[in-house]
This record gives C-alpha cells, sequence and structure tokens, in this order.
C-alpha cells in the first residue's frame, strides 16, 4: 500500500513538473513580451538570410514607414477635411474638424476640439500603406503609439473617417476624439471633457448622432 502511494507521488509529480514548467516557461515569455521593444526588420534578417532580401523587395517592406515627401500620399499641403452636412453642428461646425499640413518637414493633423474649438496638433510619427489607403499615427507622451481617427483613400483621393465607415455610423467631434482610445496619459485629460455631459454612470452610446 505505502509503496503504491510512493509510487504514485512520484507518477505525479513527473506529471506535474513538466506542465509547471511549461508553465513558467509561457509566463515568462508573456510578461517579457509587455515590456519588449519594436527591434525592426534587420535583426530578422540576421536569421532569415533568403527571405529577408525577398520581403524587402515587395511592397509589404514600404507598409510602415516614416513621414516624407515619397512616403505620404494623403494631401497635407494645408489640407482639411470637414463633416459631413448631417453632422454639422450649425455656425460651430462650419470649420474643418481637421486640418492636414506639413511645416519644416513635419507632418501634422491637428483635430478641432468639440469643447475648447481649438485645433490639437497630432504630429505624424509613421504612416501605414499607400497604396489602397493611408493611415497616420502619432507618438503620444509616454512612448504610445496612435493611429488617428481620419485616413487617406488612395482611389478618392480624400481623408476620411476609416471607423465610422466600417461601421456605417456618422462622424462627429466627439466620436472622431473617442476613436483614439484613453489609454495614455497625454490624452486622459481632453478624452475626460468629452464626457462632461454624462453625469451618471450609463455607458455612454457610441453613436453621438440622430441614432
Ligand atoms: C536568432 C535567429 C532568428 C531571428 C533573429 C528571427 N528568427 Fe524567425 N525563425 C528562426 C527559426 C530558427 C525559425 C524556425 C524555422 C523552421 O522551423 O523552419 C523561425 C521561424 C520564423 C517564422 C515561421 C516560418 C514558417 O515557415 O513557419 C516566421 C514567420 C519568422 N520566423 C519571422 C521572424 C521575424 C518577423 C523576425 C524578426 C522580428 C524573426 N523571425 C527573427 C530564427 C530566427
Amino acid at each position: 500500500m505505502r509503496k503504491q502511494q510512493k509510487r504514485f507521488t512520484i507518477v505525479a509529480l513527473l506529471l506535474i513538473m513538466p506542465v509547471a514548467l511549461l508553465w513558467l516557461v509561457y509566463f515568462e515569455s508573456h510578461s517579457a513580451g509587455f515590456d519588449a521593444d519594436y527591434v525592426g526588420s534587420e535583426v530578422c534578417g540576421g536569421c532569415h538570410t533568403q527571405i529577408h532580401p525577398e520581403w524587402q523587395r515587395s511592397p509589404h517592406a514600404n507598409m510602415t514607414r516614416k513621414p516624407s515627401e515619397e512616403t505620404v500620399v494623403g494631401d497635407f499641403s494645408d489640407g482639411s477635411w470637414m463633416l459631413p452636412q448631417e453632422a454639422r453642428r450649425p455656425e460651430v461646425d462650419d470649420q474643418p474638424a481637421a486640418k492636414m499640413y506639413r511645416r519644416d518637414g513635419r507632418y501634422t493633423m491637428a483635430l478641432r476640439h468639440p469643447v475648447s474649438n481649438e485645433y490639437v496638433p497630432f504630429e505624424i510619427e509613421h504612416v501605414i500603406g499607400y497604396q489602397y489607403r493611408q493611415v497616420y499615427v502619432t507618438l503620444e507622451a509616454g512612448g504610445v503609439l496612435r493611429r488617428l481617427p481620419l485616413q487617406w483613400s488612395t482611389r478618392r483621393q480624400e481623408f476620411f473617417p476609416y471607423w465610422n465607415l466600417q461601421e456605417g455610423s456618422t462622424p462627429t467631434l466627439e466620436d472622431l476624439w473617442q476613436q483614439m482610445g484613453s489609454l495614455n496619459s497625454r490624452l486622459e485629460p481632453v478624452l475626460r471633457t468629452l464626457s462632461h455631459n454624462s453625469s451618471d454612470d450609463q455607458p455612454q452610446e457610441r453613436c453621438a448622432y440622430h441614432c
């Protein structure tokens, strides 16, 4: 009986140990993953010597780039974007919802704040895509990369609110700001001012216009 128990303990331990080890490795790689930095594609080329030059010759290598005369396809020569007619508040929204401009080689998308009515500039850190549409990414304080709500349609040659188009909703200034999320330090106070009229704990309706 005792002998059997001992054997059972040993077998159980042998079974548990690989699982525990796996869990440790898994857990380790996960937490390490959160702290990881972007290493860049050059690093991959060190090992993947055959596929890397092939990838470099493909359009995929041009997906994420720094903004420059060569890479930016959107109109940043004092371009702007107006809310669709039906979403405009009388008088207030006669001005563009966003202005896109280039100064000293720096590309900026400035979004009008729905409460202060001032344009808040976001410098473009990366552009993603170019063939069909282009996404603009800004670098926030604290190192967070944030996608801006207006993208460029290469086919239509105009800016458009990508997520509103996706869900078939009408964009408003509030909505455009909300789309940038709240997971960061710099935008947090700005986003808080957007929910100034929601005093109760009810979750806010996403559709802010003729729902
Ligand atoms: C230290 C060497 C090394 C580096 C650096 C490295 N890899 Fe790998 N990678 C490997 C090995 C080894 C494999 C497994 C190959 C196999 O089993 O056929 C692999 C497999 C892969 C696969 C799966 C390929 C398949 O056919 O299933 C992908 C995708 C991949 N790596 C992408 C990357 C990317 C992207 C980077 C850079 C961020 C990178 N690797 C950096 C060594 C490396």
